[in-house]
């Protein structure tokens, strides 16, 4: 029994897979939402036949994605992808997104930029009329302090992000840190974005402005915005 936000995951993330076809090169996001396209989308590969490659965005995607038994390939390998398929922390109704509440947005970010199409899934809870959640950042552990000056001179504050069974900071797939930066109202994300990507030292910000679709699942149903 899926409780009311799992089964509106669950109904964004099995909709958007339709939109993979036989043959297509696949990346596969990070999270609880996208973690319902996975396992249906391995459920296809297996029972009825579908051809797929996936990229994965991270080492809990690559372990989910194998156990499903979704084949798997590397960016090294196949370049350009289909389509990517991912969840986000928050939504706007102009597809802006923030992302990164699982440390994955750096590969998230190269993996959506590489597809032809990007695609979001999340529930009802996580869209919003204006985005207003801290932004993640991974920071190389060599230029937080640097980081943390310019993140200031932009009007945020940032701290750094700490885990549980681990002391001290979170260590990304990547063997960065997470610096969460909090803006209050973000209103032109883009805008945000390009000063946040000019910090040295700063590998990637989790503002994502490339979705060509967001599928908002709820509890009885899926509505695709589009951009237009
Ligand atoms: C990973 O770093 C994030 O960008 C996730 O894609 C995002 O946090 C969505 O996760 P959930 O689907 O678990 O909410």
């Amino acid at each position: 029994n899926l409780s009311g936000s799992d089964a509106a995951k669950k109904n964004a993330a099995e909709k958007a897979c339709e939109l993979v076809t036989d043959g297509m090169i696949v990346g596969l996001g990070t999270g609880s939402t996208v973690a319902h396209s996975i396992r249906l989308l391995g459920r296809w590969v297996k029972e009825e036949g579908l051809n797929i490659v996936g990229v994965p965005t991270s080492y809990s995607t690559e372990a989910l994605a194998i156990e499903c038994g979704i084949p798997l390939t590397s960016l090294a390998a196949s370049p350009v992808l289909d389509i990517a398929i991912d969840g986000a922390d928050q939504v706007d109704a102009s597809l802006n997104a923030i992302k990164g509440g699982g440390a994955a947005h750096t590969r998230e970010k190269i993996v959506a930029s590489s597809a032809k199409q990007f695609v979001i899934v999340a529930d009802d809870k996580k869209f919003s009329s204006i985005l207003d959640r801290s932004v993640p950042t991974e920071v190389l552990p060599y230029a937080v302090k640097l980081v943390e000056r310019e993140i200031l001179k932009l009007g945020g504050t940032c701290t750094v992000r700490t885990g549980t069974g681990k002391d001290g900071p979170i260590i990304t797939d990547n063997g960065n840190f997470v610096l969460d930066c909090a803006f209050g109202q973000i209103k032109e994300p883009a805008l945000l974005g390009d000063k946040l990507s000019r910090i040295p030292g700063l590998v990637e910000h989790g503002i994502f402005t490339n979705a060509a679709m967001v599928y908002v699942g709820y509890e009885n149903r899926v509505e695709v915005l589009r951009r237009k």
